[in-house]
């Protein structure tokens, strides 16, 4: 016999529920790992795969003001969300789509062409940055937001600015990309795996980016533990070498394709799991650089800090070499006369 239940047990339920339950605060995101790609060039498609292939986020929002393009992307990406643990992705024009994000990624802009520097970019996506960050953070007031437009140093620079989000909540994704390159080009020339490679590259995301050979290490062994000078003067194994793939390294990829995208791609997408999966990983982004290590100028630059739920949690304190100091110096300069040019062609 089917027990048919009264409708006014929902009622009942309801009025239990009043009775026990006093609601408390803010409703929680509706979701805590949806992540907004803004820009669905090459750079931002690259981002939204490398989260969803590796499965670190499955809601992810993609934000063109190209709407057919933005269409076609997100529809395409959907049409293999079987193969994505079924995923959920949009797309849209609207900012309001991006709502509760715990993370907003922006990569549009002008893409460096071959010969152009990442600086090169700085007079059109600056204005790009001043119109995307507001709705934004209007939708996702509680967002970590990661730079990756170039040069991503000064752009997370005037999105910190015009957010007014705390510190350790906007940052570029900054060196974390140069010192992937610099563990591979250093672990392929020792046949070994990158990530048994410990280094870093920290300062500008560019020509002025600064190897910090103090700091590398292979198997637990410092390298300068084995050669005093590893990397600089004298070096007779050529290890700068190492260094100049670096900084060449986008210009040739760029040469052959006409843009990177692939290793920033999954570059920013350990970013965003060391937020999501509150990792606590230590990398080197893009942050306000001013009064560490010796920086004097108000720049934005990469430094190895810790990431986790909140963004930048911590500060790893460098023991850096008298060159590595006065190298990072420079960098600071030429990134705060970059910064300087800004001002004058207002
Ligand atoms: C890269 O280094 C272009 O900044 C981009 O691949």
């Amino acid at each position: 016999m089917e027990i048919l239940f009264p409708t006014t047990l929902t009622y009942a339920t309801d009025l239990v529920r009043e009775k026990l339950i006093e609601p408390f605060g803010r409703p929680v995101n509706k979701t805590k790992r949806k992540v907004t790609v803004v820009g669905c060039g090459q750079v931002g498609m690259a981002v939204v795969m490398s989260i969803l292939a590796q499965n670190i986020s499955n809601e992810v929002c993609i934000i063109d003001a190209n709407e057919k393009l933005v269409n076609g992307e997100s529809k395409d990406v959907q049409q293999g969300s079987l193969y994505l643990r079924d995923a959920v992705i949009i797309g849209n024009t609207d900012y309001k789509a991006s709502e509760d994000s715990a993370v907003c990624i922006i990569t549009a802009g002008e893409r460096q062409k071959k010969g152009q520097t990442r600086l090169d970019l700085l007079k059109t996506n600056v204005k790009i940055i001043t119109q995307i960050v507001p709705p934004l953070v209007k939708y996702s007031p509680e967002t970590i937001l990661i730079i990756v437009s170039n040069p991503c140093d000064i752009l997370a620079h005037v999105a910190w600015k015009t957010s007014q989000l705390p510190l350790e909540r906007v940052f570029a994704s900054g060196t974390h990309l140069d010192t992937a390159r610099f563990r591979y080009f250093i672990a392929k020339r020792l046949g070994v795996s990158a990530s048994s490679v410990q280094g870093y590259v920290i300062g500008e995301h560019g020509d002025s980016s600064v190897p910090v050979w103090s700091a590398v290490s292979v198997g637990g062994i410092r390298f300068r533990d084995l050669s005093k000078c590893a990397g600089a003067e004298g070096d007779t194994d050529q290890w700068h070498e190492v260094h100049n793939q670096v900084v060449k390294a986008a210009y040739e990829v760029i040469a052959g394709k006409g843009y990177t995208n692939w290793a920033i791609g999954l570059t920013v997408a350990s970013l965003v799991s060391m937020i999501l999966d509150n990792k606590n990983e230590v990398a080197t982004v893009s942050t306000l650089a001013r009064e560490r290590e010796g920086i004097e100028n108000d720049v934005f630059l990469s430094l190895p800090v810790v990431i986790g739920a909140n963004g930048v949690t911590s500060f790893i304190k460098l023991q850096l070499s008298g060159l590595e100091q006065e190298l990072l110096c420079k960098s600071a300069e030429t990134l705060n006369k970059a910064m300087q040019s800004l001002k004058e062609k207002k």
